[in-house]
């Protein structure tokens, strides 16, 4: 079973703190789709004969897409790939981009998952990010699929805004649990380079806010959606019993994934390889039959490196007789060496086979993460 993720790299305006690849100028939109289905039938060979379990459209914003363009994506998938096992096809969506119409044409299409990007609840703070909608055309957004039946919702929420106030978070999160929706993906901002947030941060024009203040509200989230009935599933996401995400758990516990359009990544356990970040080249690349990709065969540092990244940013952790199984003793006198320090600090804990972040761990994960690493 493979999961397929197509990027849409277009949008309306650029978010202040977004670096995800995508091009405000949609010109280039009939052709990239066409593109995109080239892609999806010259590429199938990556995934082998594995059947199509989850479908994926991120960004950028999907919600672009018109009628006609779903119609050719989801036909060309139809006759390339045995969809038969099919589980789970999720859309991102932009709140904007959510009307009547709108959804009515979704509804032609099997999708069976939303997610809506929402970030916060605070106007000022949606303003501060130069997001296109307010807390209201939001929480609109996610009523008009509710009564449309769709009963797979997910929201991204973004948290630690430049001196934000954590009772505008809780006013975020109360918000969130009036919505009965069923997962919830809550990030930590992070000040990615060329972004406009970054170069206010460093004309200190903003500030971020400290360590202790995040750590503070990292509990405030988990501790109320657990609350709440929510399964803390993977470092930055919650989902109702039996609502976690298919797609990504795909990427997080080593399954095959292809992915289509500019800068999508994909995986097939011997190499990762890229689609070049730029809408042009992509084009170019795809309309002359000539690769739109780097390719990297994996070593078995690589595997391991990545089973560990994957593993420990899940509930579950990673499993140490699978350490051993895999990749073999010396992996595993490794990492019990590596994890000593973590064990004396309370970050790391092993329960029966399973290596796990603790509570504490999981707001460190980067580093802790990176000392148990293989290098060559
Ligand atoms: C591909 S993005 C956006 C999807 C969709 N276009 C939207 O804007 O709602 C997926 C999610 O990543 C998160 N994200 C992107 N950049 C981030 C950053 N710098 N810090 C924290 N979260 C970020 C946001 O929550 C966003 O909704
Ligand atoms: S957050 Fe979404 S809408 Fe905003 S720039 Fe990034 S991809 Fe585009």
């Amino acid at each position: 079973m493979a999961g397929i993720y197509i990027h849409i790299p277009f949008c309306k305006s650029r978010c202040a703190y977004c670096d995800f690849f995508s091009s405000t100028h949609l010109s280039y939109k009939s052709k990239l789709v066409a593109c995109l289905c080239k892609e999806l039938i010259s590429e199938k060979h990556y995934i082998g004969n594995e059947t199509v379990e989850t479908i994926y459209f991120g960004g950028g914003t999907p919600s672009l897409l018109e009628e006609n363009d779903f119609k050719l994506i989801f036909d060309t998938i139809q006759a390339t790939y045995d969809t038969s096992n099919c589980v789970e096809i999720t859309i991102e969506v932009n709140p904007d981009d959510v009307t009547n119409d709108f959804v009515s044409m979704l509804k032609k299409f099997p999708f069976n998952r939303i997610s809506i990007g929402i970030q916060s609840f605070i106007n000022n703070e949606l303003k501060l990010i130069n997001r296109r909608h307010t807390s209201e055309q939001a929480i609109n957004a996610v009523q008009l699929f509710q009564r449309n039946d769709y009963e797979n919702i997910s929201v991204d929420l973004i948290y630690g805004y430049p001196s934000q106030d954590i009772n505008n978070l809780s006013t975020s999160i109360d918000k969130l649990l009036k919505m009965k929706i069923q997962h919830i993906s809550a990030y930590h901002l992070t000040y990615e380079k060329g972004t406009v947030l970054h170069q206010k941060l460093i004309n200190n024009e903003i500030q971020a806010v400290d360590e202790e203040t995040s750590l503070e509200m990292f509990h405030l989230i988990t501790s109320e959606l657990t609350k709440n009935g929510f399964l803390h599933y993977e470092i930055s996401n919650f989902a109702k019993n039996g609502f976690e995400s298919k797609h990504n758990s795909s990427y997080w516990n080593g399954k095959k994934y292809l992915g289509i359009g500019p800068s999508a990544h994909s995986y097939n356990n011997t190499s990762r390889k890229w689609n070049v970040a730029s809408i042009t080249s992509y084009i170019k690349a795809i309309e002359t039959q000539s690769p739109c990709y780097e390719i990297e065969q994996l070593s078995l540092n690589d595997k391991y490196n990545d089973y560990i990244i994957t593993s420990l940013r899940t509930l579950q952790g990673c499993s140490l007789t699978n350490i051993k199984t895999e990749f073999g003793e010396i992996y595993l006198k490794n990492c019990l060496l590596n994890i000593t320090k973590h064990l004396n600090n309370n970050t790391l804990q092993i329960d029966s086979d399973s290596l796990k972040l603790t509570p504490k761990g999981i707001f460190l994960s980067d580093g802790i993460i990176a000392d148990l690493l293989a290098v060559d």
